[in-house]
């Protein structure tokens, strides 16, 4: 049994700051910022939330699969960055939709939260539970940065992604005859976390705090070793991609484009260099979006979509890596 996208959307909020505009703030420059990073611009959430944000790459993402939010068996939504709580930005997006046949429960894995998710929801859909599902990357990152820290606040920005996943009825009829069935929708999927490393990333939730434990422990913001998540990155993101296309029965040299988390342009050339690829197969959206964690993957995978990069056919891998450490990379066939 095949799953295939059948549709993607996206929002970003409506204020875009430049590194110019960054540099008016903080002791930085757009040459220090472009040059280690390709970021040029970043959109911030002012009125937007991280649901509005979700619902709105949702709506777009149904739309884009014709099919109603009713259809919709499963929303699993990746995110750091819910705006409560309770109830989770799941079940948020479902009551804003009316997508009153969902499951919907959201799931941390950081930048690899889209991937991870996909892949849960792949899980369901082979399994039969399920047939119909939105998984959602999104985030509003800016409320756990550090607006006096230019070493991380510069680097992140705001945003959602969404994609509609469904059973593939098509393929499923082709995979009947002999030798068809490999070669359409979601072929594989690798998956990997080192909380070891953990340190490297991190942003603390609210301590225990209750009659027994007073704390007044002040707010805690993202904190990054920049140079140990760069090591990490460059070294098990082409591992991870070379790990699904063998598990896919391909070769990395049939993959017509890699839709790679967007945290640093460096190591997106880094990756490309090290599997031999040309850049042109690596598209990128660090220039206007920064990096927004989950949400990085399937903003980009719309923007190719809208762009009329992808088609039937078109084979993609999709990978991202962060926080945990988490990372994970699928092999699809659109
Ligand atoms: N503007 C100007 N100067 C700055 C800024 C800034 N925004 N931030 C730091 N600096 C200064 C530092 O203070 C330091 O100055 P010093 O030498 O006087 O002490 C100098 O620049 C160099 O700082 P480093 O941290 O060593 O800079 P580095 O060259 O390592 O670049 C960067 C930092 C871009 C984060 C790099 O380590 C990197 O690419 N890391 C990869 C991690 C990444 O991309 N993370 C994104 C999020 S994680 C994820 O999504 C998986």
């Amino acid at each position: 049994m095949k799953i295939k996208i059948k549709g993607t959307g996206s929002a970003v909020p409506k204020l875009r700051v430049t590194n110019d505009d960054l540099s008016k703030l903080m002791d930085t420059s757009d040459e220090w910022i472009r040059s280690r990073t390709g970021i040029g611009a970043r959109h911030l959430a002012v009125e937007e939330t991280t649901t509005g944000l979700a619902v709105a790459a949702a709506k777009e993402a149904l739309k884009d699969a014709e099919m109603t939010a009713e259809e919709l068996d499963l929303i699993i939504a990746a995110t750091v960055t819910a705006d409560k709580f309770l109830p989770n930005l799941s079940c948020e997006v479902q009551s804003a939709l009316g997508a009153k046949n969902a499951v919907a429960f959201d799931l941390n894995a950081a930048c690899s939260g889209f991937l991870f998710a996909l892949n849960t929801v792949q899980m369901y859909l082979e399994n039969g539970v399920y047939k119909k599902a939105l998984v959602i990357g999104a985030e509003t990152l800016s409320k756990i940065m550090d607006w006096n820290d230019r070493s991380a606040c510069v680097l992140f920005g705001d945003g959602a992604g969404a994609a509609v996943v469904e059973v593939d009825s098509e393929t499923n009829c082709k995979a009947k005859q002999p030798g068809a069935a490999n070669k359409s929708g979601i072929l594989s999927m690798v998956q990997g976390s080192d909380g070891a490393r953990g340190e490297v990333l991190r942003c603390d939730n609210r301590p225990v705090n209750n009659p027994f434990a007073v704390n007044d422990t002040k707010l805690s913001y993202v904190s990054m070793n920049g140079q140990e998540v760069y090591k990490f990155a460059v070294k098990t993101v082409p591992k991870v991609i070379e790990e699904a296309v063998k598990k896919a029965g391909l070769e990395v040299e049939d993959i017509d484009l890699f839709v790679l988390h967007q945290a640093n342009l460096r190591i997106i050339e880094s990756v490309a260099k090290r599997l031999h690829q040309p850049m042109e197969k690596f598209p990128t959206n660090l220039e206007e979006c920064g990096n927004i964690s989950a949400a990085s993957v399937p903003i980009l995978l719309d923007n190719i979509n809208k762009h009329g990069m992808i088609c039937e056919g078109k084979k993609i891998v999709l990978a991202g890596f962060g926080a945990g450490l988490t990372w994970g990379a699928t092999v699809l066939v659109w």
